[in-house]
C-alpha cells in the first residue's frame, strides 16, 4: 500500500507542485520539502519554478508573499489557521493610524506582516536586511518600523542617525527568552557560541556571539570552525543545523521557543491541500501591485 509520504510525492507530480517549508516547521515537513528556508527565500525560489502550485509549509504571512510574488500559481497554506502571533487584525488600522500621525514618515514593514500592510509601506524588509533597508532611506526623514520592535531597535544600532519610531510588537516566542536561560545554557555549555535571532530581546542579544536571520544562523554554524552553539530561535531550525552539521553539537537556548502555529502543518495536511488544491491563499490584484512594490524596492535597496 501507498504510504503517505509516497502519496504527497505522487500528488505534487501529478500537480505540478512545489513544496516549500519554513525552517520552523515540523521534521517529517523539512524532510519531504523541495525547498526549505526563511520565508522570503522561499517565495523567491517558488517564483522560479516552473511549479503550477505552490505548497506553503509555514504561516499565512508567509503563503501571502509567496501568491504576491507568483499571482499565476496556486498558493496552498495546508494550516489554514496557522498565524502569526506577532500581529493580528490590529495591525492594520494601528499602522494607518501611526502613518497619519507622522504624513510625511517613510513606513518600514517587516515581512512578516500581512500583504495589507506591505502595501501600504514604502519598503518592506526581512531580518536578514532590516538594517540595510533602513540605512538606505534619508537621514532627515522619520521612519516608522513595523512590526516587530526588537528587529527595528537591532536595525537603529546599526544605523546611528536615523530617526527610527518603532511600532510596539513582537515575536512571543523570542521576545519570552530570559537572560538566566541563556546564562544557565552558557554555564553549561562554557564553549559554545550563542546564535540568536534579532526578534530577541536587546539585552539577551548583547549576550549572543551573532545575531542574524534563520538563514544567517545556519550560514554561521555551517562556516563557523567552532563546534558547539546555543540556539536562540525557534527550535525547528535543529533539523537543519543538524542535517548541515553532523559533526557539531546545537543546544537550544530554551525549551520554551516553540512556535505552536509553525507547528499546524502534518503530512496529512498537505496531502489533503494537494488532494483538493484547497486551502488556498489568494491575495487581491490592488492589495498585490502596491505589496510588490514595496517587496521591489528592498530587492533594490539589498541587490539581491
Ligand atoms: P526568518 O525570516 O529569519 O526565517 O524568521 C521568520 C520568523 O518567523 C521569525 O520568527
Ligand atoms: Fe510569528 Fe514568532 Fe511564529 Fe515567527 S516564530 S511565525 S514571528 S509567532
Amino acid at each position: 500500500m501507498e504510504d503517505i509520504v509516497d502519496e504527497i510525492l505522487r500528488l505534487k507530480r501529478e500537480r505540478k507542485a512545489v513544496i516549500l517549508a519554513h525552517v520552523y516547521q515540523p521534521e517529517e515537513i523539512q524532510e519531504i520539502a523541495d525547498f526549505s528556508g526563511d520565508s522570503f527565500a522561499l517565495s523567491r525560489k517558488a517564483a522560479a519554478t516552473d511549479a503550477e502550485v505552490i505548497v506553503f509549509c509555514g504561516v499565512r504571512f508567509m503563503a501571502e508573499t509567496a501568491n504576491i510574488l507568483s499571482p499565476d500559481k496556486i498558493t496552498l497554506l495546508p494550516a489554514a489557521d496557522a498565524g502569526c502571533q506577532m500581529f493580528d487584525d490590529t495591525l492594520e488600522p494601528a499602522v494607518r493610524q501611526m502613518k497619519a500621525e507622522h504624513p510625511d514618515a517613510l513606513l518600514v514593514s517587516y515581512v512578516n506582516t500581512p500583504a495589507s500592510v506591505k502595501a501600504m509601506s514604502d519598503v518592506c524588509c526581512t531580518s536578514s536586511n532590516a538594517a540595510a533597508v533602513v540605512n538606505s532611506l534619508p537621514k532627515d526623514k522619520e521612519i516608522l518600523f513595523v512590526p516587530d520592535e526588537n528587529l527595528g531597535s537591532f536595525a537603529m544600532e546599526k544605523c546611528p542617525g536615523h530617526k527610527v519610531i518603532c511600532w510596539h510588537g513582537g515575536c512571543p516566542i523570542h521576545q519570552a527568552l530570559k537572560r538566566e536561560e541563556i546564562e544557565a545554557a552558557k554555564a553549561a555549555h562554557p564553549g559554545a557560541l550563542v546564535l540568536m535571532h534579532p526578534e530577541c530581546r536587546k539585552e539577551l542579544r548583547d549576550l549572543a556571539d551573532y545575531v542574524g536571520s534563520t538563514t544567517g544562523i545556519i550560514k554561521y554554524a555551517v562556516e563557523s570552525p567552532a563546534q558547539e552553539f546555543i540556539i536562540a530561535t525557534e527550535q525547528g531550525v535543529m533539523y537543519e543545523l543538524t542535517e548541515r552539521c553532523p559533526e557539531k553539537k546545537f543546544y537550544m537556548a530554551s525549551r520554551r521557543m516553540l512556535c505552536v502555529n509553525m507547528k499546524k502543518t502534518n503530512l496529512e495536511k498537505v496531502r489533503d491541500a494537494l488532494k483538493t488544491l484547497e486551502p488556498r491563499v489568494i491575495v487581491p490584484p490592488e492589495i498585490r501591485e502596491k505589496a510588490t512594490a514595496a517587496l521591489q524596492r528592498m530587492l533594490q535597496i539589498t541587490g539581491k
